[in-house]
């Protein structure tokens, strides 16, 4: 029997999980975009009690968990943890982001799920040993940061527990998500998604359902596992595609509103410059007849006779002014 028949043999159908295909209801800026429906399908599969992410930002994972607990009517709570501060690996941090995130979380979520605005460490004491279902780590990126969190959130998961690891595959600066990988994927069953930085799975409780085991049980090699990357990286690119289309979209309609203002700007200039040509026009007409009434009055009978009297009055001016000196 071939992979892909061992595959169906075991129940593994994502297909058979429609919520994979769900468009986002929200879609904000993220590194995290195409992995939305496998934590679409993961929350199908493993139909949760709870829900913790550690590290939401925008709320581009925590919403997709969300939404899929809503569209399939499950009985889970959720919480969101974030300081909302960012981190040196978060990037530009847009002020109101908690903010925006709340208007679109809370009206629709708001009655199985949290957003905490704390730092993981001081949520901790507030969720009981064994009590967590699901948790998203996505915090700090550094080795020692990912290793914390992993270890001190480690005791509150149940005995269903499925841990999700985002940037297991990036290698630059000081992620460190690949290392810690490296040393706790082998001791637990795991799956990793190689696409959008990489997403690590790992069961750390013992009461998994067969047909997340399945993926589980995919060794690198097999056709299954390139299959189910495939799939998923190609559903959840459409989703990428989206959030930049909508991000192009906005940017042209901010160019077509400075082209506009622009152009008003243009049309005001061409404005004052036919107001200041007719006022040169205007001026020009007064200059000429101006010039016109004083040549006429130059060669006027009157002002023609009146010159030697005037050259005569000039000389006495001028003699009388050298004498008074
Ligand atoms: C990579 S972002 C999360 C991305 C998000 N999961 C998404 O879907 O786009 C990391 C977030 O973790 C938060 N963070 C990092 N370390 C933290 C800590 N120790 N306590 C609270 N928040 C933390 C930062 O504020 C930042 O918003």
């Amino acid at each position: 029997m071939n992979n892909s028949s061992t595959t169906a043999a075991n129940g593994w159908n994502p297909l058979s999980h429609p919520i994979v295909f769900a468009e986002p209801r929200y879609l904000p800026h993220s590194a995290w975009l195409e992995h939305i429906p496998f934590a679409m399908y993961a929350v199908d599969v493993l139909k949760p009690r709870s829900i913790v992410e550690l590290g939401t930002h925008a709320g581009a994972s925590y919403c997709a968990f969300c939404q899929a607990v809503a569209d399939l009517r499950l009985s889970t709570q959720c919480f969101a943890i974030d300081s909302w501060e960012g981190d040196p690996h978060a990037g530009d941090y847009d002020p109101d982001v908690l903010g925006k995130l709340r208007a679109h979380h809370d009206p629709q979520y708001g009655g199985f799920s949290r957003l905490i605005q704390s730092t993981f460490d001081e949520a901790l004491p507030h969720f009981a040993d064994g009590s967590i279902d699901l948790l998203h780590v996505d915090g700090y990126h550094t080795y020692k940061a990912v290793k914390h969190d992993f270890d001190s959130w480690r005791p509150k998961m149940s005995d269903r527990g499925v841990v999700l690891l985002h940037d297991i595959n990036v290698r630059e600066r000081d992620f460190g998500v690949h290392t810690f990988w490296e040393e706790i994927r082998v001791q637990y069953p795991s799956f990793e998604f190689w696409h959008c930085h990489g997403l690590g799975v790992l069961a750390v409780g013992t009461t998994i359902p067969d047909e997340f085991q399945t993926l589980l049980q995919f060794q690198d090699e097999d056709e299954a596992a390139a299959r189910t990357r495939y799939f998923f990286f190609n559903l959840g690119r459409r989703h990428q595609l989206l959030e930049r289309q909508e991000q192009m979209r906005r940017h042209i309609g901010q160019l077509c509103k400075d082209v506009a203002k622009s152009t008003e700007a243009v049309h005001e200039a061409q404005r004052t410059i036919s107001h200041l040509q007719r006022l040169v026009e205007q001026r020009e007409k007064e200059v000429r007849a101006a010039e016109m009434w004083a040549r006429s009055i130059v060669h006027s009978r009157s002002y023609r006779v009146g010159s030697p009297l005037r050259f005569f009055g000039n000389l006495i001016k001028r003699f009388s002014a050298k004498r008074s000196l």
